[in-house]
């Protein structure tokens, strides 16, 4: 029999519990970094050694880190549904928990690209824990300065569309861990058809475009995405 298919729209509250702060909870990244200097192509035109510099240290963090049990747990429902991760994180604790099958929405932090043509293959190179360090001022192999392969705020979001293609075959979706205030990966839920099921995964409240019917699971994502499969485990077992 065809397995059903899950897509997960993921943000940064799935990588909470491994120790990454979320952005805009109180105390998040963006109270102390302000997302401008950080992550906007004019952040990096007026200072690419800071910027470099506060990559690196993200970078330190996630070598550091290790998927927690909500990653797991979803890696581990592969073997009963087709899944497909959607994430705005740059982490690759999906991965490395994993998942065989992730879109990285907004870029992945180990990797860096050229800062001319930021989405040109021959100049995008994967780091290792040798080489996480990026030093300010390396090149890529076009000359031009060595940047983090992120989108950042007023680019495009190369991945989008197939995100999308995914959303729309869903059979379940669920949305673990974000604000859903950043779009255009926020507008995603849109593209969910009619009668498939949706669950939210937050500990707090989230708001949903509107008229989108929702199972909300009230938990951190360990817990939720737990309870997540439990929920999709009785359903299936359903006469
Ligand atoms: P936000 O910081 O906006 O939202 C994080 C969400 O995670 C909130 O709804 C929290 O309630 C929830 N949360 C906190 N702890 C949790 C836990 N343990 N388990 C589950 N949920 C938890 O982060 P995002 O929505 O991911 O983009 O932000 C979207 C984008 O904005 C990011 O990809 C990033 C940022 O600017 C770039 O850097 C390009």
């Amino acid at each position: 029999m065809k397995k059903k298919k899950l897509v997960v729209l993921t943000g940064a509250g799935m990588s909470a519990e491994s120790g990454f702060e979320t952005f805009r909870d109180a105390g998040g990244l963006w109270e102390r970094y302000p997302v401008e200097q950080v992550a906007t192509p004019e952040g990096w035109a007026a200072d690419p050694a800071m910027v470099t510099g506060f990559y690196n240290g993200l970078r330190r963090q996630l070598l550091a880190a290790r998927p927690n049990e909500g990653h797991c747990r979803l890696a581990g429902m592969e073997s009963d549904m087709d899944v497909c991760v959607v994430t705005q994180n740059v982490d690759d604790l999906h991965e490395r928990a994993g998942s065989t099958n992730v879109i990285h929405l907004h870029g992945e932090l180990m990797k860096v690209c050229s800062s001319a043509h930021p989405d040109d293959p021959r100049c995008i190179r994967t780091l290792g824990p040798d080489d996480a360090e990026v030093p300010v001022g390396a090149t890529a192999a076009d000359g031009s300065l060595l940047r983090p392969w992120i989108v950042w705020f007023g680019e495009a979001v190369p991945r989008l569309e197939a995100a999308a293609r995914e959303v729309e075959t869903a059979d379940v979706f669920a949305i673990i861990g974000t604000s859903l205030n950043v779009y255009p990966a926020a507008g995603l839920v849109r593209y969910v058809r009619p009668g498939v099921p949706v669950y939210l995964i937050d500990p707090n409240p989230v708001r949903l475009p509107s008229g989108c019917p929702v199972t909300v699971i009230r938990d951190v994502a360990s817990k939720g995405v737990a309870r997540l499969h439990e929920a999709l485990s009785r359903q299936e077992k359903k006469p």
